[in-house]
């Protein structure tokens, strides 16, 4: 287990405190507040304490990559980009500002924003006994996430001035080795985890160490390239791997059934084709879908069509699981004591696709309440646990997308790595 903010006296210290604030925006609303909540217990407790201060920081969104998008649009459409364009796009959508205010809101306090990342030094010091504040994105500074660490380092040692107690609660984030997520650490003397963090830890390190058994993993989505390497993590505890989504009609395809206009890495049938072959020596079971519903486009209102079988006609892509699927999903998901959910098994944005991902859902829940422990991660089936109002019935949602995709893949976290 990692270090926490409860094993260290914050009475009189000053905090910085990194934490992933980075949330879904809409015009400068907040249109989820998942992670802001979940980082709450921790802030309060901090807030408890008395500190001399606290300082918080996050990122919002990708400015970089914003603003190359941007750039690009605007080139393609004819138009010259200025440096000005580029500081009015960074400016306009990923401020931190309204997510500030919404989160001062929640908390109940007043929360000084910082208009800037750096050069906040002396505007921290003049903050009044047990002052909150927070700082603009950490992204409007390239060396935030620049590649040579000494670059980040120039930055990260500022930061560290901004508190005696690095924070590290942005389990979102932690796959990142950033100046603010992880180079901060090497000029503070102390780093520790908040309860989000540490909750995070708790429950997904041990699936892929130690987790109770049998243990089945629901992995789907679009791509067998984005979770091959979790797949081949999962392969060493589990009984079952259920393979749902666009990915399984590689799979399917690398055993040699047809599948129609569905979804394909062709590029990857041999690495499908290896996996497959590893877990038939480790004797873990692949669930692959045995029928499908597919349609003739891809569209939300395209007409379902059954498909009674492994084989998919020329005619027609695979967008979800038909139900003889489902009940090989039933016995192995209620037959599990762990079970790791990362990815739709179909389309489930569209109503007329969303059954199967809806029944996984459901079949968690009725697991979890049975005793399994269980953990879902990954933008995707978080969205889908949502959709079906389960995600109070599961063990753990993860607030990290790719963060709990790789700690799953068994990788070290940077920003967990530092936690003293
Ligand atoms: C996320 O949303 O997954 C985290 O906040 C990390 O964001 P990033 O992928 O832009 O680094």
């Amino acid at each position: 287990m990692i270090k926490t903010v409860k094993d260290v006296d914050l009475k009189g210290k000053r905090i910085v405190m990194r934490v992933d604030f980075n949330v879904p925006m809409k015009d400068g609303v907040v249109q989820d507040d998942t992670r802001i909540m979940a980082a709450l217990p921790t802030i309060k407790y901090i807030v408890e304490q008395n500190p001399r201060s606290l300082v918080l920081m996050s990122h919002l969104g990708d400015p970089k990559k914003d603003v190359k998008k941007a750039q690009e649009k605007a080139e393609k459409a004819g138009k010259t980009w200025t440096d000005a364009d580029a500081e009015k796009f960074i400016n306009g959508k990923n401020r931190l500002e309204p997510v500030v205010k919404y989160f001062a809101e929640k908390l109940g306090k007043e929360v000084k924003f910082l208009p800037d990342a750096l050069g906040q030094k002396a505007a921290i010091d003049a903050l009044p006994e047990g002052g909150i504040a927070m700082l603009e994105n950490t992204r409007f500074h390239k060396e935030e996430t620049s590649k040579d660490a000494a670059e980040r380092d120039t930055m990260a040692k500022e930061l560290a001035t901004y508190g005696d107690i690095f924070v590290n609660d942005a389990f979102g984030t932690a796959h990142r080795d950033h100046a603010s997520t992880a180079s901060i650490a090497k000029f503070v003397k102390t780093s520790v985890g908040g309860f989000l963090m540490e909750k995070e830890v708790k429950y997904i390190e041990p699936m892929v160490t130690n987790p109770a058994k049998p243990m089945v993993a629901i992995i789907g989505g679009a791509k067998v390239s984005s979770k091959i390497a979790v797949l081949e993590s999962l392969l060493k505890n589990a009984s079952a791997l259920i393979i749902g989504g666009g990915m399984a009609y590689t799979f399917l395809k690398a055993q040699g059934h047809t599948i129609g206009k569905s979804l394909v890495e062709d590029d990857f049938i041999d690495t499908a084709k290896d996996l497959l072959n590893k877990a038939a020596e480790k004797k873990v079971r692949i669930v692959l879908p045995v029928d499908h519903v597919g349609a003739e486009g891809f569209s939300a209102d395209a007409a379902p069509v059954a498909v009674d079988g492994m084989d998919i006609p020329d005619n027609l892509m695979g967008m979800d699981v038909g139900p003889k699927t489902v009940e090989i999903y039933k016995k192995e998901i209620l037959a599990a004591k762990s079970i790791v959910w990362n990815g739709p098994v179909g389309v489930f944005e569209f109503e007329n696709f969303a059954k199967g991902t809806g029944e996984v859902a459901h079949l968690v829940a009725e697991a979890t309440a049975n005793g399994a422990m269980s953990v879902v991660g990954g933008g995707d089936s978080v969205a889908a646990v949502n959709k079906f109002n389960l995600a109070s019935k599961m063990s753990h949602v993860s607030t990290g997308g790719g963060a709990s995709l790789e700690f799953l893949e068994g990788k070290t976290l940077p920003g967990i790595a530092i936690l003293g």
